[in-house]
């Protein structure tokens, strides 16, 4: 196993230590990013497809050409995936990063030999510390809050676009915390619809049947879209609609979904249990049929990685 994780930046492979963006690069002076997180499960990257599709519709909004076609971005994940995979014990799944900015801005262009182009990074980093994070909340569930910053509105900045602008999903978490240091944004519309967390979906679920959010003004996570199929193929009803906190105060289970954690049972609402308070027999379900489609055992792994985590300290 080597230690030194490799970054593709803009067509060439650096040590991860000594790769970045320019302090003049337009991501950092817009969060003009295009950005996309893929997982391994053993080691095979989940729906990496739908996730560069994503990533170049995306770019296309942005208007931001990153000089690679959607086929040749795969090649190059496909590729920074093999030159890392060395770097992680057996066992280990990794994240897969991809940030995709306009570049250095114009007006700084004598900086830059050659002139100025869009930043691509691909970049792959162990899920250990995040898994480990969350091994017990797998089984005791999180606590959902709904803080006062609003989702920013779809017709201003469109969330279906993954995207770096994010100062409003960072005061949503710091305002949940001030409620429960460990406490989960749930972010709500202008009209008190709910939409989603800081970085999920959310889910609940009522005699049996699943509800989420429309996914007008949301990212269409590609976890929610797995969750979504995986409900139907058990059987279980599905409705996209307006949520309101009503509705999770009356809901029987609710979970989060991304990419990272994949189901995350929440089961605590603004300081009232959800249900029975505790992950409830369709959350269950539906966790039990992800691990069997990845071929994971996530509350396992979770935890293996939590020892794995003390054990270094
Ligand atoms: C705002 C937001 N919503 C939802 C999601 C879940 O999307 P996915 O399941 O594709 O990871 C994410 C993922 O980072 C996100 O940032």
């Amino acid at each position: 196993m080597t230690s030194q994780r490799t970054v593709y930046v803009s067509g060439e492979f650096v040590a991860e230590s000594e790769a970045g963006f320019s302090i003049f690069d337009s991501a950092l002076m817009y969060g003009d990013v295009i950005f996309e997180t893929t997982r391994t499960f053993n080691g095979q990257p989940f729906r990496l497809r739908a996730h560069i599709e994503r990533l170049y519709v995306g770019l296309r909004t942005l208007e931001i050409d990153c000089g690679l076609t959607a086929d040749e971005m795969e090649a190059a994940t496909l590729e920074t995936i093999e030159r890392n995979r060395p770097c992680f014990a057996d066992g280990t799944d990794f994240q897969i990063v991809h940030n995709v900015s306009r570049g250095p801005m114009g007006l700084y262009e004598t900086v830059f030999e050659g002139g100025v182009k869009p930043t691509v990074t691909i970049n792959c980093w162990p899920l250990t510390w995040h898994l480990a994070a969350l091994a017990e909340a797998y089984v005791e569930g999180v606590h959902a809050v709904i803080p006062a910053q609003r989702s920013v509105p779809a017709r201003l900045i469109d969330p279906k676009i993954k995207n770096r602008s994010r100062i409003y999903y960072q005061i949503s978490n710091l305002q949940a915390q001030k409620v429960d240091p460990e406490a989960w944004a749930l972010l709500t519309d202008e009209d008190g619809f709910l939409t989603e967390g800081t970085g999920s979906n959310f889910f609940v679920v009522k005699d049996g049947g699943l509800l989420t959010p429309e996914p007008r003004n949301i990212l269409r996570g590609v976890t929610r879209q797995a969750v979504l199929e995986l409900a139907e193929s058990l059987g279980l009803a599905c409705r996209e609609r307006n949520l309101e906190p009503y509705d999770v105060m009356t809901a029987d289970e609710a979970f989060f979904t991304s990419t990272p954690f994949t189901i995350m049972p929440a089961t605590r609402f603004n300081g009232h249990d959800v249900g029975a308070g505790e992950p409830g027999p369709v959350t269950r379900r539906l966790m039990k049929a992800w691990d069997m489609m990845v071929e994971v055992d996530m509350v396992a792994q979770a935890r293996a990685y939590a020892r794995q985590a003390a054990a270094r300290g």
